[in-house]
């Protein structure tokens, strides 16, 4: 039999056992669930992502509750692991879901959270930083600095490009989408054209009012457009931001064909999921156009990259930190435990998974509800009147 894996427990009489998959940053979320009657078990095996059999194995016979990654394929071996075990919620740490079943979590009568919400500006921030770094060659620059080359100011040095009066394109206006269209208008005084199955009223209404406040003022005015198409965005926009879900409709979104239609100065970034960007299509698109940009968080083959990547110097990698803030990611296993716990209580479903504040204030008590469940609706589950 395998050797079981290293986990640390706190509240061992605790009346409701909870796993976590991984260690959290923070310590709210753990008192909060110890303080309710919680038994916590946080895996601390030094294995990045863990398979299917290892969560199995800490699920075990018993179990209430498990805060999961999106590393994770939770499908249905996980869900019926965790229903024999007698849990009734599983959360992921994060807010895309797309490595959830949510059918077979359904099938199971399983609740699913997300972290929705508090990780908006963090990640915005984070597309924000690849777009100027990716528009002013930063990282190309450090790296020839530091590989002392260089003999003084010269007039093409690392030439790249300005972007206020520019355009920036975002596909997938939500709430990740919005925050950062607003960070390049107010920033940099960029013109925003969108693309977004709805219609991103408050964004359209910001950049309206902020390009009259710039009139007024005596600047020229930024413009904002709701593209009818994303190829209209792609063709017109200087710098390009991918926020939207990962579902079927949005896998592979840029390949080829749609890379071709791009200004062959234009910056494309993603901080959304790998999968949006055929990653290989994109490799040859670098190797051919050598002044097109890429600042990506994500990648198709998580942790892996597709060949060629790290070779180009027109694109900037990192590690999917685009939430990584300190602030963000203990909000985020708050949230994440919060949903855990709340099913387990049988507290309601919070009715605004967009105003999660409340359940964020240290100094206050959370609201007696789970703060983001998707499948509520599939559940039957109740809405808090609060
Ligand atoms: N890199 C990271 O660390 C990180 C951090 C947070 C979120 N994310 C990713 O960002 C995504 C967006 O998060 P959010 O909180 O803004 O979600 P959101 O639901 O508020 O926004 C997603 C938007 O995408 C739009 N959309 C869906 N299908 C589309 C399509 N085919 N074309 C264009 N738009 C489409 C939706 O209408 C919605 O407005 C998450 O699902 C997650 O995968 C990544």
């Amino acid at each position: 039999m395998a050797k079981p894996l290293q986990v640390e427990v706190y509240n061992p009489n605790g009346k409701y056992r909870v796993v976590s998959t991984k260690p959290m940053p923070g310590t709210r979320w753990i008192n909060l669930l110890i303080e309710q009657d919680c038994r916590l078990e946080i895996c601390t095996q030094k294995k990045t992502i863990l398979s299917v059999e290892d969560i199995i194995s800490l699920i075990g016979d018993k179990c209430d509750g498990v805060i999961g990654q999106l590393t994770e394929d939770w499908g249905e071996k996980l869900f019926s692991a965790l229903s024999r075990a007698g849990g009734k919620a599983f959360s992921n740490m994060a807010v895309g879901y797309n490595n959830v079943d949510v059918n077979a979590a359904n099938k199971y009568g399983v609740a699913v959270g997300n972290t929705p919400g508090v990780l908006t500006e963090t990640t915005a921030e984070l597309a924000a930083s690849l777009s100027l770094s990716a528009a002013r060659r930063i990282v190309e620059a450090d790296e020839f600095m530091r590989a002392g080359l260089y003999d003084g100011w010269l007039p093409h040095l690392f030439v790249g490009n300005l972007l206020k009066g520019q355009t920036v394109g975002v596909i997938g206006a939500g709430r990740i989408g919005s925050a950062y269209a607003r960070m390049m208008v107010e920033g940099f005084k960029m013109n925003l054209i969108y693309y977004d199955l709805y219609q991103a009223t408050r964004l359209e209404k910001f950049v309206t009012a902020y390009g009259q406040f710039l009139k007024a003022n005596g600047e020229q005015p930024v413009t904002w457009k709701r593209a009818s198409t994303m190829e209209e965005v792609l063709r017109e926009a200087d710098v390009i931001s991918l926020h939207p879900v990962l579902d079927k409709t949005t896998y592979h979104l840029v390949n080829k064909e749609r890379l071709a239609m791009m200004k062959k100065e234009a910056i494309l970034i993603n901080c959304s999921r790998g999968p949006v960007i055929d990653e290989v299509a994109l490799v040859e698109h670098l190797k051919a156009t050598p002044m097109f940009r890429v600042g990506l968080d994500v990648f198709e083959d998580e942790p892996y990259m597709k060949p060629g990547l790290a070779e180009m110097k027109n694109a900037i990698v990192v590690p999917h930190i685009a939430s990584a803030s300190k602030w963000t990611r203990e909000g985020m296993a708050t949230l994440a435990a919060l949903n855990v716990l709340g099913k387990i209580k049988g507290y309601p479903i919070w009715s605004d998974p967009n105003r999660v504040e409340p359940f964020l204030n240290e100094n206050a008590p959370p609201p007696a509800a789970c703060p983001s469940i998707v499948n509520s609706k599939a559940l039957g589950l109740p809405v808090s009147k609060l």
